[in-house]
């Protein structure tokens, strides 16, 4: 199966890039870079430091910026709700965007620190205000997806964003979610490199003379996920968004597909992962 970089999942383009770490005059010249290559979704989040530079970098493109789908996530430090809609207007104010196109919540907060339902009720509050066309979580459980479902109601979460790659492929929750109506997107998609030292996506990618990033990246979206791969490196931007073009046979995604071992990168000893 073949995927158009701009083909959109629930709204969303099914291809973006991760703009971890890319902060300062630097990331904006590879924020930059991966515009030039042709990315059109660019993942970023209050604590990355990286909203001024997707802003400049989306500024100096000269493009329009409905081009550009333009993601950012509400830090942990902001679920209250006294802080979570400043915090809101000060991202779009970073950005330079009167409204982002999609808004996370980055993570739950950590032993309920602060009440579930003041948070979710705060980024359907922010949709509602027009600080963001969609809306969606991240880093949520099973259980957390239903209840952020009963509080906003069906069809209001666009995506949760979780961490998955061809050793954590998170299947269960992929169903819950696919189940559910809300699309997944891949954090991670490349296991942070690790996917290239494989010997089994190394020999699908030797067949058909790609990379084994691609490989990673190829089969993820065949099974209809977002990906946000990242890269400070021009070349590996542009290999990764030709990740588009690869063709993977039913007996290569087989083979993926058994490369599952658990091989969780974030909180690997967190316990809450499958409530
Ligand atoms: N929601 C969340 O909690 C959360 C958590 C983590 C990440 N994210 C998002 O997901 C994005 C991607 O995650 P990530 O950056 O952690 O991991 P990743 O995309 O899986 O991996 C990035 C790493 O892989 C290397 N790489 C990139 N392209 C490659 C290629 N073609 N061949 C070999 N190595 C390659 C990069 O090195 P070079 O830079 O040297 O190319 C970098 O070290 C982040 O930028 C962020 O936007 C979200």
């Amino acid at each position: 199966m073949k995927v158009k970089p701009m083909q959109l999942v629930n709204g969303i383009p099914q291809l973006g890039y991760g703009t971890w770490a890319r902060t300062g005059d630097e990331g904006v010249e590879a924020i930059s870079q991966a515009l030039e290559i042709g990315y059109r979704h660019l993942d970023t989040a209050q604590p990355y430091g990286t909203e001024e530079s997707v802003g400049r970098a989306i500024l100096q493109s000269g493009l329009p910026r409905s081009d550009v789908f333009v993601t950012t996530k509400v830090a942990e430090g902001n679920l209250s709700r006294s802080a979570f809609l400043p915090s809101v207007r000060k991202s779009l104010d970073t950005l330079q965007v009167g409204a982002v196109d999609l808004l996370l919540i980055h993570w739950p907060s950590a032993n309920d620190a602060v009440p579930f339902d003041h948070y979710v009720e705060a980024l359907g509050e922010a949709k509602s205000l027009g600080y963001t066309r969609l809306i969606g979580v991240s880093n949520f459980t099973k259980a957390m997806i239903d209840r952020a479902q009963e509080i906003l109601g069906p069809g209001e979460l666009a995506t949760n964003q979780v961490e998955v790659h061809p050793f954590l492929q998170n299947k269960n929750l992929r169903n819950h979610c696919e189940a559910a109506g809300i699309a997944v997107t891949a954090y991670m998609p490349l296991a942070k490199g690790k996917v290239a030292d494989d010997p089994v996506i190394a020999a699908v990618a030797t067949r058909i003379g790609c990379e084994p990033a691609q490989v990673s990246l190829a089969f993820l979206l065949a099974e209809g996920l977002i990906v946000i791969p990242a890269s400070g490196n021009r070349d590996r931007m542009k290999t990764n968004f030709l990740s588009t073009e690869i063709q993977l046979s039913p007996s290569d995604i087989t083979q993926i597909r058994g490369c599952e071992r658990g091989g969780r990168m974030i909180k690997p000893t967190a316990t809450h992962w499958d409530a």
